[in-house]
């Protein structure tokens, strides 16, 4: 673990030519030899140390799944910049299915052996589960971090297997990634937010390991829904899924994929949230999404988060980022003076913050934005 020593001096007459001579703190106390002096010395080590699921995190960066947690290489190299914990690449169930169906349609002997079909799409499907099986038992060889499987699913059923074989393979924990774009029309909200009850209901009943999910913001009664699933057997809630988003080439008139990173800016609308519901969840909270330095990653822990989970930062700054931002939050904590990231975790929480209005305040007013 990654600890910073600070050691304070109180002393109302320091020598201060000493430093200045560009002596080292010990050389400065061996050279005093005043027995008041040492009484006056103490050290402090910041810690960061977390806890997230019930896994013990030597700091609060986790790296959310992405492209670069598909590797054993990557990992590796992750662990050596400082992350706590991994969350791999989501095993999606469309993904599956796609593979399946497109091999099938390449297959152009596929009139002739109608029979081949059913054989083809179970080969695809199992190929990339395995695969990912030998991703999580390699992985686990090879780190000593958190290894945090990711199943993107939509159903409550198909997973169950899936997530037992992954629990097998020795992942320490699963995040599901359950997407359900509330679009349509005739559905009730409460249909919507059935799915991921059910969801959660089967997976945790049938792993020993502990569940996440990540969510999006598409609830029309969000801090409900939220606390009614941190009182299921679920462990943690991320905050936020961040989807992709259809954008328009205007000059082609074709739909294209908007921004794929994050920006920092898209830290406020996490930040809001975990804000509000950090006080009235009963699970643990990781970040996610705009989380782009280590302000980013001290905005979240004030707010009440947990953990923050990264990825547009590690595909855009790359993996030195993690020191970085480990330095920047021991440097602050120092300033601040504390010394475990419990002493200010959810200090400005909407239970703790002395202004909690201004994370219900939603209408822009020249007072609070400076401008007209
Ligand atoms: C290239 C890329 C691939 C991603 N793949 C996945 C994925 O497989 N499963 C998932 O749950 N999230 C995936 N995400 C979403 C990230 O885990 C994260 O939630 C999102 O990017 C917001 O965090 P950020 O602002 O730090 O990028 C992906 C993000 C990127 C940029």
């Amino acid at each position: 673990m990654r600890k910073r020593l600070t050691i304070r001096i109180i002393l109302p007459h320091f020598p201060k030519n000493d430093f200045e001579k560009g002596n080292s703190i010990s050389q400065i106390v061996l050279s005093l030899r005043r027995p008041f002096f040492a009484n006056q010395i103490y050290t402090e080590m910041i810690n960061l140390e977390s806890r997230y699921m019930g896994l013990k995190l030597r700091n609060p960066i986790v790296a959310g799944s992405s492209g670069l947690t598909n590797s054993v290489e990557n990992i590796i190299e992750l662990e050596k910049n400082g992350i706590a914990a991994v969350v791999l690449k989501s095993l999606f169930e469309e993904q599956i299915h796609y593979s399946a169906s497109h091999t099938l349609m390449q297959d152009e002997y596929k009139n002739l052996y109608p029979e081949a079909e059913d054989y083809i799409r179970n080969y695809t499907a199992e190929n990339d589960i395995n695969s990912y099986l030998r991703l999580i038992e390699n992985t686990k060889k090879a780190v000593t971090i958190p290894v945090i499987a990711s199943i993107n699913c939509i159903s409550d059923t198909k997973w169950i297997d899936y997530a037992k074989k992954i629990e097998s393979a020795g992942a320490d924990g699963l995040e599901l990634n359950i997407a359900v774009l509330p679009s349509d029309p005739n559905k009730e909200s409460s249909e919507n937010e059935k799915i991921y009850f059910d969801v959660t209901r089967e997976i945790t009943k049938a792993l020993n390991i502990p569940v996440a999910i990540k969510l999006s913001y598409y609830f029309s009664g969000l801090a409900k829904t939220m606390k009614s699933l941190s009182w299921t057997d679920i462990k943690a809630l991320v905050l936020f899924n961040r989807f992709y988003s259809p954008d328009i080439d205007i000059e082609h008139e074709e739909i294209k994929s908007s921004f794929v990173f994050s920006s920092p800016s898209e830290i406020a609308l996490p930040l809001r949230w975990i804000a509000m519901l950090s006080p009235i969840v009963e699970c643990d909270i990781a970040a996610s999404t705009g989380v782009h330095d280590g302000t980013g990653l001290i905005k979240m822990l004030l707010v009440g988060a947990d953990v923050v989970q990264i990825a547009s930062v590690l595909y855009q700054k790359g993996f030195r980022e993690i020191g970085s931002m480990i330095d920047q939050l021991e440097s602050w904590m120092d300033r601040h003076n504390y010394i475990n990231i419990d002493d200010f975790r959810g200090k400005l929480s909407v239970a703790k913050t002395e202004n909690p209005a201004a994370y219900e305040r939603i209408q822009f007013m020249k007072h609070f934005s400076g401008i007209e």
